[in-house]
This record gives C-alpha cells, sequence and structure tokens, in this order.
C-alpha cells in the first residue's frame, strides 16, 4: 500500500534547500516505497505550525503529516511543536509517541526529554519527530512497521466494529430474535 506523507518543518532560519531532517524524512519514506506529496518549512511559532498542520491535515491528500526541525519537542520554552498539535487534534496516539520514546532510550538517555506526542485529526495522523537528522531517523526507525496498519484502521478498513456488529445484527433478525 502507498502511504501520502507531508513534512513540516519548523524552522525560523532553514530554507527548503537547507532542511536537512526533512529532506532525510523524504529520503526514509520513498526507501519505503511510500510517496512525499508536500515538504515545507513553516516559521517557528506556535500559530504558524498549527496552520500548516491544518493545512496538510485538511487540504491535501496526506495519511501522515511528519513535523521536525528547530522549534521541537523538547523542553526549550520554544520547543512548541507538541501544543501546535494538540491545538489541532481530534485525540491523541499516546502508543506512537511511547515507542519512538522507548526504541530511542535504547541509544540515548536523552529520549526522555521529548515531549514529542501523536495525534489524528480526521483520517490524518501528526507525528512530531526530533529536529535533528540523527534523532529524527532514529524515531522515525521505531514507529514505520506500524504506519501501514495505522493508515489502514483510519480509512476504516481495520477493525470493522460496524460490520461485524450489522453482520451479528442481520443473524438475529434471521433467527427472529429482534421481534
Ligand atoms: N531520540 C533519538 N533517537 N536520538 C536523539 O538523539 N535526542 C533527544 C530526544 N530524542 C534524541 C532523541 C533530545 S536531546 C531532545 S531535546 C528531544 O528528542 C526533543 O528533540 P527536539 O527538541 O529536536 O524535538
Amino acid at each position: 500500500m502507498t502511504i501520502k506523507f507531508a513534512i513540516i518543518t519548523c524552522s525560523d532560519t532553514r530554507t527548503l534547500e537547507t532542511d536537512e531532517a526533512g529532506q532525510k524524512l523524504e529520503e526514509l519514506i520513498a526507501a519505503e516505497g511510500w510517496e512525499c506529496i508536500r515538504r515545507v518549512v513553516e516559521a517557528d511559532e506556535r500559530p504558524f505550525i498549527a496552520g500548516a498542520l491544518l493545512d496538510a491535515c485538511d487540504h491535501t491528500d496526506a495519511d501522515v503529516v511528519l513535523t521536525c526541525g528547530g522549534s521541537g519537542s523538547g523542553l526549550s520554552l520554544r520547543d512548541v511543536t507538541p501544543e501546535a498539535t494538540r491545538d489541532v487534534a481530534d485525540r491523541e496516539v499516546p502508543g506512537i509517541a511511547e515507542a519512538m520514546r522507548v526504541h530511542s532510550l535504547a541509544i540515548t538517555p536523552f529520549a526522555m526529554l521529548s515531549r514529542a506526542i501523536c495525534a489524528q485529526r480526521g483520517r490524518t495522523l501528526i507525528i512530531n519527530l526530533p529536529g535533528s537528522t540523527k534523532a529524527a531517523t532514529e524515531n522515525w526507525e521505531g514507529i514505520v512497521a506500524a504506519l501501514p496498519h495505522a493508515v489502514k484502521m483510519m480509512a476504516g478498513e481495520g477493525h470493522d466494529v460496524q460490520g461485524d456488529l450489522s453482520k451479528k445484527l442481520a443473524a438475529a433478525a434471521a433467527r427472529g430474535e429482534l421481534g
């Protein structure tokens, strides 16, 4: 299955040409046979990041939106990407952020300093990755295996609860159990 990605690099200093982490993520996506349909560098402020997230989720076909860049998910007061993500999120998907930290803690104790979150907005998944190319790559490696199933579930092809319920109701009706 092809997964469509948008990458948002949150930075006041990088450009598309100097956005090393974004370029690396684009390569990692291509290596899986998936597609990056948009890569932008957005100003390093919470409302701008939230606006770029809204745009990518609501006005593109992206299944997954990755954030990276200078205004990251660490402890500096300028690290506001998790807050901007919450601003637009319908609900969080904590397991993905937990998986990134578990995977990364085996590499560096600094992984515990990440406040990255993952969230759903409609049928789009937003994933905060760290700013450095190395850290973004390592975090990607911790979650990439689960992305196809996540995207399938968001598209309604995962666990078909509604379909199962309809079948059970039809069977019960056929047995005359519903009056
Ligand atoms: N995870 C991995 N795998 N490798 C790293 O080098 N750096 C950590 C952490 N997670 C790191 C990592 C550090 S130092 C910080 S501050 C947080 O990610 C958040 O990074 P960010 O502010 O660039 O988003």
